[in-house]
């Protein structure tokens, strides 16, 4: 049985995730999780995958801690930290997936730059997320998925589109919140290939 503590992660250089997570072939990545509502449900969901959750958001992070401990999760670690560092310090093809779900918009055009959706994170995530592996995205700014689909297309190691909401993909806390003012989600499942 975990201890509470034994969830959480402190990164200091590269990371292993056979150590931090040992005995899982399939490791998914969760980049901001928010509260970790939606990630703690698909833990409970599919228990022989394991889940890296990247946020930098600290109650929320103290939130998902909460929920490991609670259920328990044995499944699923949590780091603090931002997730292109995280990247950074994993092997290649280390990752089965990754899940961004409801990225930060930064609706004004000024603030694009901020976004995570950019090439060089495409360039980084091919090279972490082996060969099938694959990236699902959800947003519920059309702008942001016109935006995503833009710099997707223009990659070579990453296939896919627009999908039909997936009934297995637990509703979030800001997908909720969005659907109260009338915005729609919509997800995007990409598979890595070899260029
Ligand atoms: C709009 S919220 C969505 C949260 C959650 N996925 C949901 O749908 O409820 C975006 C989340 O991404 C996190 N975030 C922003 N930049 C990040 C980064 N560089 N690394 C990790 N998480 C980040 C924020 O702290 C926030 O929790």
């Amino acid at each position: 049985m975990l201890d509470g503590r034994d969830y959480f992660i402190e990164q200091a250089g590269p990371l292993n995730l056979d150590s931090v997570l040992p005995g899982y072939d399939d490791i998914v990545m969760d980049i901001g999780f928010g509260t970790g509502e939606a990630t703690a449900q698909m833990a409970v969901d599919e228990p022989q995958v394991a889940i890296l959750a990247i946020d930098v958001h600290t109650p929320g992070i103290g939130d998902l801690l909460h929920r490991c401990a609670h259920t328990p999760l044995p499944n699923v670690r949590v780091m603090s930290a931002d997730a292109l560092e995280v990247l950074t310090a994993l092997q290649q093809d280390s990752l089965a997936g990754v899940r961004t779900y409801f990225p930060d918009p930064w609706p004004k055009a000024r603030h694009h730059k901020r976004r995570l959706i950019q090439q060089p994170v495409l360039d980084l995530m091919a090279s972490r997320v082996r060969v099938a592996g694959f990236w699902h995205l959800a947003t519920d700014w059309a702008e942001y998925a016109d935006a995503m689909q833009v710099e997707f297309e223009a990659h070579p190691m990453w296939v896919g589109g627009v999908i039909a909401r997936p009934d297995w993909r637990p509703t979030t806390r800001y997908e909720r919140n969005g659907l109260s003012q009338g915005r729609q989600p919509i997800d995007l499942m990409y598979t890595r290939v070899s260029s």
